[in-house]
């Protein structure tokens, strides 16, 4: 356990990236690598369990993941309803609670079914919450909670007020970042929630990724010092 870090994020969010490359650089298909990604998603869930995080969030597919070969989507659309049907017995005894964030058109009903059976089975767990993001873009979710606001017809609010139309308004918005492969991009996650997040960025591909890098960002984080646009000091 490492519980008594002086400064530990309330919420880590994380963009997996590199499980095509981690498979062709063992010419194994892409698929292959997604499959090694889940497991490390286990993984950092375990290690996020040992510490006090409250908050982990996943982005497992974006809206522009569609523009994949059918055969990778799918591949990963099963991925996502094996993890759910065999996971949620661990989960609820590790007090997990699952969440979903993106747009539900357009899923395959195998995965609503699933995603809706993993959130109910997990409602009343109170420990972590785990946070996927399916057919997730930060734009599009920023747009939704516009047209929402449209519809009730408001015309004057707030950026307090705007919070409380996103995916989930009760969660909080990341304190850290991780994002695997060497790239460095927010490419559409979270872009209403990042505004003040510190970034961390690792040249390991998603599937290499484990418990000992996880805790390398943790300490990254704790030795940033966050100001918020103010002076500290
Ligand atoms: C990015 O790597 C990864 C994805 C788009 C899919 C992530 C999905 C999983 C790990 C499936 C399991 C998820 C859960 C929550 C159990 P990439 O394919 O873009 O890699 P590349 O940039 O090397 O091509």
């Amino acid at each position: 356990m490492i519980k008594n870090l002086y400064k530990i994020p309330k919420h880590v969010a994380i963009i997996m990236d590199g499980n095509g490359r981690w498979a062709k650089r063992r010419g194994l298909p892409r698929v292959f690598g997604h499959r090694e990604g889940a497991k490390a998603v286990e993984r950092i869930l375990k290690a996020a369990l040992n510490t006090e995080i409250k908050w982990l969030s996943v982005f497992a597919f974006s809206t522009e993941n569609w523009g994949r070969p059918k055969e990778e989507v799918d591949a990963i659309m099963s991925l996502l309803v094996e993890y759910v049907n065999t996971k949620v017995p661990t989960l609820i005894e590790d007090n997990v609670r699952l969440r979903f964030i993106g747009r539900k058109e357009g899923l395959p009903e195998m995965i609503l079914k699933a995603m809706e059976e993993g959130e109910k089975a997990t409602e009343h767990c109170t420990g972590l919450n785990f946070v996927v993001a399916l057919n997730y873009s930060g734009k599009a979710e920023i747009v939704d909670a516009v047209n929402k606001i449209l519809e009730e017809g408001r015309i004057d609010i707030t950026e307090k007020d705007f919070k409380n139309y996103l995916y989930i308004p009760d969660m909080p918005e990341p304190d850290l970042l991780i994002r695997t492969s060497g790239e460095k991009r927010i490419s559409n996650f979270m872009l209403w929630e990042l505004a003040y997040t510190e970034l961390y960025f690792t040249n390991l591909m998603w599937p290499d990724f484990d418990e000992e890098e996880f805790y390398k960002a943790l300490y990254f984080y704790q030795t940033r010092e966050r100001r918020f646009g103010k002076v500290i000091g």
